[in-house]
């Protein structure tokens, strides 16, 4: 699978190498014509002079008493001079130059107009009917030096500009995928039951596109899910009727036979029966608790229904069952459904009583508003068992008769009401026993 990458981080290096690339060929475009436009001005200005100095010169050698010796043009003070210039008669001999004229820099054959040498740039021209010639020269390095000052003053700003844009494009695109980032918000802060649309206002277009048909695949499952669920509660709720008349009928049968096989066989089918009938039941109750509706509009006292059940329960049971409830507990109120509260500590307690032992209490523990707690005494649960027990269907070992639903309905409830169930063997603080722990603080 390839890497996914970060849509900020992939636009943000992307533009930023677009806009140096572009701001790059941009100077260099720049540079190019200033090149040509400062070669333009350069050479104007070196004819210009070459046209200023040819009269002077002229002048100078016309006035001379001892022609035909080169002379040096008197300089004031010693300077730096860029452009130099040699004067000289037909036969190219040196009738005056300028003070540091080099002459080896110049072309040996008189040129008329521009040329260009390895090191520099010259302008030749003709006076007093082609007797006298004026070549000046100008090194190329100063065009150079000038060229390259000015790069570097365009090319410089590129240093504040990488950063700047990167940052900038950074904030752009986390500004555009803010809808984004809102709309995965969401979806990640979904309990797992929740499968309503996801609000889709203000998507890009692009998102838009996947997140509709996200929405319809979600109201399908819906759909699924709720047609398998009101399924499931249907049967199990068609099936009471005729299990409870099935039994009605063993049992009258059971009175009306005589000790014996055939009797032994009718309480087998009771017990049978009787299984059923429990199995059904679990199952309606697994279909509320993984169906919708576990929260109420009202808020219920949670202490008095988990009295309600534990009171039903030492009706049906000889195991004891003590309640640790502090004063700060009583009136707790929650907006959790009260029959699938009730189902959860039902189904918790007759775990206790049935496969905790016999001779000693089960234990229930409100001790603050957010934490349940049911310990009984009994054999250790192996831990690879205990991690395996909310699973549909499966139970450790244990000579109580069941249909190991007992805790997948207690998850489902739990999961559905945001809380969360631990479970462990031996219990906090004892040596043995089981001990499930609910924290509804979430809820
Ligand atoms: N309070 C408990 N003490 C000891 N073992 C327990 C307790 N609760 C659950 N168990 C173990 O977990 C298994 C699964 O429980 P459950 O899903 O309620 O199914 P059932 O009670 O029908 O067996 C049980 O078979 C039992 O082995
Ligand atoms: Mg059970």
């Amino acid at each position: 699978m390839t890497q996914s990458r970060s849509l900020q981080k992939t636009l943000g290096i992307g533009l930023t190498l677009g806009a140096i690339l572009l701001w790059i060929m941009a100077i260099s475009g720049a540079i190019l014509v200033s090149q040509n436009k400062l070669n333009e001005l350069f050479d104007s200005a070196l004819a210009e002079t070459a046209q200023r100095i040819m009269p002077l010169a002229v002048v100078e050698i016309m006035n001379r008493d001892e022609t035909g010796l080169p002379q040096n043009i008197m300089s004031f003070e010693t300077h730096d001079e860029p452009l130099t210039y040699l004067v000289r008669n037909r036969s190219g001999k040196i009738l005056l130059q300028s003070h540091n004229a080099e002459p080896s820099i110049f072309n040996q054959v008189l040129l008329e107009g521009f040329n260009t040498s390895g090191t520099h740039r010259l302008y030749g021209a003709w006076a007093v009917q082609k007797t006298i010639h004026i070549e000046i020269a100008e090194p190329l390095s100063q065009r150079k030096a000038a060229i390259t000052e000015m790069a570097i003053t365009l090319l410089w700003p590129l240093i504040l500009i990488i950063p700047l844009c990167f940052i900038g494009t950074w904030a752009f695109v986390h500004y555009s995928l803010r809808r984004i980032l809102i709309y995965r918000n969401e979806i990640e802060s979904r309990g797992s039951g929740d499968l309503s649309p996801v609000s889709v206002t203000g998507l890009p277009t692009e998102i838009l596109t996947i997140a509709e048909p996200v929405n319809d695949l979600l109201d399908r499952l819906r759909r699924a899910l709720e047609s398998e669920r009101s399924f499931t509660a249907n049967s199990a709720h068609e099936l009471r009727t005729p299990i409870a008349t099935a039994l009605a009928q063993i049992q009258r049968l059971e009175k009306e036979l005589p000790e014996g096989d055939s009797k032994e066989r009718a309480f087998k089918i009771e017990k049978t029966v009787r299984t059923l009938s429990n199995l059904s039941e679990k199952l309606m109750q697994l279909a509320k608790a993984e169906g919708g509706g576990l929260f109420s509009n009202e808020q219920h006292d949670l202490t008095s229904i988990i009295q309600l059940v534990t009171d039903d329960l030492r009706r049906s049971s000889n195991v004891k069952i003590i309640e640790y409830f502090p004063p700060e507990s009583l009136g707790i109120k929650s907006k959790i459904d009260p029959d699938a509260f009730a189902i959860l500590v039902r189904n918790l307690l007759d775990n206790a009583i049935k496969h905790g032992s016999q001779n000693q209490p089960v234990e229930i523990h409100f001790s603050r508003q957010d934490e349940l707690r049911i310990v009984n005494a009994g054999n250790i649960v192996p831990a690879e068992h205990l991690a395996k027990l909310r699973q549909r269907f499966v139970r450790s070992k244990t000579t109580a008769h069941g249909s190991g639903l007992g805790l997948a309905i207690a998850d489902a409830i739990v999961t559905g009401i945001g809380a969360s169930m631990l479970l462990n063997s031996p219990a906090t603080g004892r040596p043995d026993g089981f001990e499930v722990v609910i924290t509804l603080s979430d809820s």
